[in-house]
């Protein structure tokens, strides 16, 4: 699974590359080409994995797997701005504002995010009605009914009087991290026009065990590491699952998130062996 995911990395490496060249040069390209360095990838894993498990090639799934990395950089650069989290430090880099400008970092974090849905255009993905339906499928999982209403809620939870529950932060999770992550996982099933519904499933389940591993790094874990400040939520009273649950009890809920994660590949036999070990990747990583 390692390797397939140094593959990915590589084959995105060069698809963003060859997207950013055709931009005009200047500071706003340089400042998106540096917000898509660097990353673990998993979303651009899944989209590959979910289209091979639908038989669909490498080089088709590739702009889907660009975009919605383009797309998470976006959503990286604008989570660290000074309005929203206030960070200096991603991927082990100054955060774009810091390296640029904070006008520089708003522009490239919207360009990125037009960038995204140009990628899904590209006729080498597949049908016209392939294509439709990913755009459509982004727009949801990107917007105001996903990852930016989660954002929203979290930006909210900071200043609310009572700290949120556990059935309102597994909303609010569900949207802010768990939207993109579902669309990356559905993409196969979107470009074949298959059935998303299994890959949905396992999905939701990664993508809460995904959030809550970052909140647990948020306090066992290690700058250099991660690459980015640790210590943040609670500096910031945020609830999470570790504030409710406790390291073990958040550890114990991700590992039966995993397991339902594994549960629902089931379809999919030993084909879906490298999404398998995705799961168990997510909530052991350390950065
Ligand atoms: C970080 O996502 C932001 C969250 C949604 C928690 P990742 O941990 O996937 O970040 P990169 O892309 O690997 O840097
Ligand atoms: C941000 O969540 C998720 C996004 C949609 C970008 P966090 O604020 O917890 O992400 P990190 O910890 O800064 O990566
Ligand atoms: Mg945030
Ligand atoms: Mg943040
Ligand atoms: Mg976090």
């Amino acid at each position: 699974m390692l390797d397939r995911l140094d593959e990915v990395k590589a084959q995105v490496a060069t698809a963003l590359d060859g997207a950013l060249a055709a931009l005009p040069e200047g500071e706003l390209r340089d400042a998106m080409r540096y917000a898509c360095i660097g990353g673990k990838r998993i979303r651009a894993f899944l989209v590959m994995e979910s289209a091979r498990l639908h038989g669909i090639a490498d080089n088709a799934a590739l702009p889907v797997a660009a975009a919605v990395e383009a797309l998470h950089a976006y959503s990286l650069v604008h989570d660290d701005l000074p309005a929203m989290d206030d960070d200096d430090l991603r991927r082990g880099m100054p955060t774009c504002h810091v390296q640029w400008s904070e006008a520089t970092a708003i522009l490239a974090g919207d360009a990125l995010q037009t960038l995204a849905f140009g990628l899904l255009t590209d006729e080498t993905i597949g049908s016209e009605a392939a294509r439709l339906s990913l755009i459509a499928a982004l727009s949801h999982a990107a917007g105001a009914s996903g990852m930016v209403w989660g954002q929203s809620l979290d930006i909210a939870a900071e200043t609310a009087a009572e700290p949120l529950g556990l059935k309102a932060i597994t909303r609010l999770q569900g949207a802010k991290t768990g939207a993109l992550i579902t669309f990356s996982a559905s993409a196969g099933p979107l470009i074949a026009g298959a059935d998303p519904t299994p890959l949905r499933d396992y999905a939701n389940a990664l993508g809460l065990a995904f959030q809550i591993a970052d909140d647990m790094l948020d306090v066992t874990g290690d700058e250099a590491e991660t690459g980015k400040r640790v210590g943040k939520d609670d500096a910031a009273g945020k609830a999470t699952f570790v504030s409710h649950l406790g390291l073990d009890g958040a550890r114990t809920r991700a590992e039966a998130l995993v397991a339902e994660a594994e549960a629902a590949l089931e379809p999919y036999g030993e084909a879906a062996g490298n999404l398998r070990a995705l799961a168990r990747f997510v909530i052991d990583r350390d950065n």
